[in-house]
């Protein structure tokens, strides 16, 4: 390892055993860090998984979420591309890297052309990384949602009887244009329920279910009021 010292020479040092142990100890810091954060946190688990649940997307964690967009962009004959071609290439350019680039010094301002392209590889993954949680909000995949409560379904309850219950039938009431909902929690779970609140289209291309613009916390209410009917 090389580093500038304050007194303008250049200090060596060898990587084994210096660096290497700054390395081991920086590993070892962060192992403790998640050993102690996995015992705070809760994992953030989806609603059970439920077989019958067709309209399901699978997502990857958040951290994959960039190239997962990536890969959409390449379809039929092309998604060879996304899958193998391109990661196989960034691959070989970091095995060659050090081969490539003997820059001599570390210092970003004077590697302009590095410093450019790390910068424009930082904010593709984070452009493609949001624009990915987006499309997902809007299509109601991406789904966290609060613990039930018993407000909450006594709202629900109420919404649904003024905005539902014309078409379906509950409890031997409503009407009759629509699946009777009266055991809809045994059938399937709550973000499925959400999911066809948001779009009625993903049960049926044409269904004659209404888009009921409920506000977020309207549509939870009723969702937790559905999957409790069981
Ligand atoms: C205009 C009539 C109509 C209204 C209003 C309506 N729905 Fe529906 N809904 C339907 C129909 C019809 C279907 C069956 C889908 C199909 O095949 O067309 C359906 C399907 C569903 C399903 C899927 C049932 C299953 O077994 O998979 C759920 C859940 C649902 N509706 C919830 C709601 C909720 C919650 C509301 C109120 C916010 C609502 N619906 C308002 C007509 C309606």
């Amino acid at each position: 390892m090389e580093t500038d010292s304050p007194s303008g020479g250049r200090d060596r040092s060898f990587f084994y055993p210096h660096q290497m142990f700054f390395e081991c100890m920086t590993a070892l810091a962060v192992l403790a860090v998640l050993v102690a954060l996995s015992f705070v946190w809760q994992a953030p688990l989806e609603e059970m998984a439920d077989p019958g649940d067709v309209t399901y997307v699978p997502r990857p964690e958040w951290y994959f979420l960039f190239y997962f967009q990536l890969l959409k962009y390449f379809e039929g004959p092309l998604t060879v591309v996304g899958t193998c071609v391109l990661p196989a290439l960034v691959f070989v350019l970091l095995l060659l890297l050090p081969f490539l680039d003997k820059g001599e010094t570390v210092d970003v301002r004077k590697r302009p052309v590095a410093a450019a392209v790390c910068l424009a590889v930082a904010f593709s993954v984070a452009g493609l990384t949001a624009v990915s949680i987006l499309e997902d909000e809007r299509h109601g995949y991406r789904m966290v949602l609060p613990p039930i409560t018993g407000e909450q379904i006594a709202e629900g309850q109420d919404l649904f009887r003024r905005f539902c219950q014309s078409c379906h039938g509950m409890d031997g009431k409503g009407g009759f244009f629509a699946p009777d909902l009266t055991q809809i929690g045994s059938r399937t779970n709550r973000a499925y329920i959400e999911r066809v609140i948001l779009q009625p289209q993903i049960v049926s291309q044409t269904t004659i279910m209404s888009l009921v613009p409920l506000s977020d916390t309207e549509r939870h209410a009723v969702s937790a009021y559905l999957s409790r009917k069981k």
